[in-house]
């Protein structure tokens, strides 16, 4: 038996070995779990009975994605051959990244923003050109202008933002369309349901615009792994390349029609958050807490010094709420979802009794 502290093993890439390892932080979540933007309550009933439907037989085949491609693309009111899923929108950004960063290229990245295009950003050989909110942490929309070069190869726009929640308009988006025309421009709306805008409907007519849903929010499928992509059948062309055709698996496939079937579900929930979402706002007025203005099932607060006993007090208190502060501009800040309005009652007294504890440190506005 070879001694295992000397054998040499093969060295990865250099850009690989320069990456920090991310690790959500997920642990034990057995609470409630207002941390990770998720569906807080369930995914639509229809589902479960699909999911109850499905035989060892089923399982045995290799998942078909392009019934169910052709199923989203009408949902969306694109053509097939403009709609690609994937496994999660963070395959989606993988691939994308993957099909198009090149050594020399550069993406534009107004932070703070989703932590995986930095990641799947250096793996490759291009650069990534982050542009700081201010204090408001709203798009910074000239200062990305500014910083469009020719090697600008794509602009990454979360629509809404996370953790902030707030938007870029469609004039702006289209605008960086026209200023970086060698660029794409991808606007992942994640958190499109809770918004109510799109650009979904530009794509094909924007030769650079590429738009990214997810089923991991609103729809409560996170579990599932299912995102899409959509784009220029131009460039779809290259992304399917790179794409792996079994990445979503058929159980996926199976539960999303009916899913996005069962509209009545998902506007129920999503209509349940956004009266929650006015709710906690009130409350943390009263609580004379600082937030942002969130178009997302989410709110960034402003907790300040003490945010870490402030998101262990709402851990004891039962209530997962997520510590923003290592984002750019964003010490002291806490991001808590917004789930039901029953389901907020609970997390408005943790937050009240979190906040006495810290001795109500929070910036005051
Ligand atoms: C802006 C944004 N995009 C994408 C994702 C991940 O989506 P998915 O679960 O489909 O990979 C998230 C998850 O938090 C997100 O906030």
């Amino acid at each position: 038996m070879p001694d295992t502290q000397t054998l040499l093993h093969p060295a990865p890439r250099a850009r690989v070995r320069a990456i920090k390892e991310y690790h959500p932080p997920l642990g034990s979540r057995d609470a409630l779990r207002l941390d990770f933007n998720e569906n807080t309550l369930a995914c639509s009933p229809a589902v479960r009975e699909v999911l109850a439907r499905i035989s060892a037989g089923d399982l045995t085949r290799y998942p078909e994605r392009e019934p169910v491609e052709a199923i989203v693309a009408q949902h969306l009111g694109l053509a097939s051959a403009q709609v690609a899923l994937t496994n999660g929108v963070d395959e989606a950004i993988h691939v994308l990244f993957e099909a198009f960063l090149d050594s020399g290229d550069e993406l534009l990245l107004p932070v703070p923003t989703y932590t995986m295009y930095e990641v799947y950003a250096s793996a490759t050989d291009a650069q990534v050109v982050t542009i700081l909110a201010g204090d408001d942490l709203r798009f910074p929309f000239q200062r990305l202008i500014a910083s469009i070069t020719p090697r600008t190869k794509i602009i990454a726009i979360a629509n809404p933002n996370s953790p902030s929640g707030s938007i870029a308009t469609r004039e702006q988006i289209v605008e960086c369309a026209r200023r970086a025309p060698q660029a794409i421009i991808l606007v992942d709306e994640a958190y499109f349901h809770f918004h109510g805008q799109t650009v979904m409907d530009l794509v094909g007519t924007v030769p650079n615009l590429i738009v990214s849903r997810t089923f991991s929010k609103a729809f409560g499928l996170a579990g599932l792994r299912v995102g899409v992509l959509a784009a220029p059948v131009e460039l779809m062309q290259w992304i399917r390349r790179v794409l792996s055709p079994y990445s979503v698996n058929s159980v996926a496939l199976a539960c999303l029609p009916a899913a996005i079937a069962d509209t009545t579900y998902l506007d129920w929930y999503v209509s349940e958050v956004l009266v929650a979402r006015s709710e906690f706002e009130s409350a943390l007025d009263a609580a004379e807490i600082r937030y942002w203005p969130s178009r997302a099932n989410f709110i960034l607060a402003d907790i300040g010094t003490r945010h870490r006993e402030f998101v262990q007090h709402m851990l004891s208190a039962g209530v997962l709420v997520r510590d923003r502060s290592s984002d750019p501009g964003c010490d002291g800040r806490v991001r808590i979802t917004i789930g039901t309005r029953e389901q907020m009652l609970k997390a408005v007294v943790a937050l009240n009794e979190a906040l006495a504890h810290i001795g109500n440190e929070g910036e005051t506005r």
